[in-house]
């Protein structure tokens, strides 16, 4: 059986293409997911997409989810939301936040990271690269996964 990947994308990803391409590309949301869908094939999973601006519908397709790992740009919410923060704690799989554009290298309100501490790690600023180093280390935290849970 495939395993499902939910990639999730927050407020405003829905206008990549309009958003400043210096940070985030002239490619839209609709391209981003039909690569990540494609390289997450490759990895012998199934991405579910899902974006919303709203905080409330991200946390409840989290609580929702049917998938062994999240893949997660929480936009602007990376910066403050706690509520999906302990959303994301309450998942049961892997959780990797990935960002677009280098948020260390930006504003420094951009620096501070609430919801990266609920998940396993990290990538940021490399474009939609980022989305498949994302998928790339969940797989691989999958993989670990299953060959502990074979051992015990
Ligand atoms: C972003 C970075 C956030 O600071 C910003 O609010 C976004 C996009 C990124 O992918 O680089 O909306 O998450």
């Amino acid at each position: 059986m495939m395993r499902k990947i939910l990639v999730l994308n927050g407020p405003n990803l829905n206008w990549l293409g309009r958003r400043d391409p210096a940070f985030y590309g002239s490619s839209t949301l609709d391209e981003l997911e039909r690569q990540a869908a494609v390289q997450a094939a490759e990895l012998g999973l199934v991405a579910e997409f899902f974006q919303s601006n709203h905080e409330g519908a991200l946390i409840d397709r989290i609580q929702q989810a049917q998938a062994a790992a999240i893949v997660i740009n929480p936009g602007a919410l990376s910066h403050y939301s706690v509520a999906l923060h302990d959303a994301l704690l309450d998942f049961a799989g892997p959780v990797v936040e990935v960002h677009l554009s280098n948020i260390h290298a930006r504003e420094d309100f951009r620096r501070r990271l609430v919801t990266a501490a609920a998940a396993d790690g990290l990538v940021s600023g490399f474009g939609f690269d980022s989305y498949r180093l994302g998928l790339l280390a969940a797989a691989g935290l999958l993989a670990a996964r299953e060959a502990h849970e074979g051992k015990t």
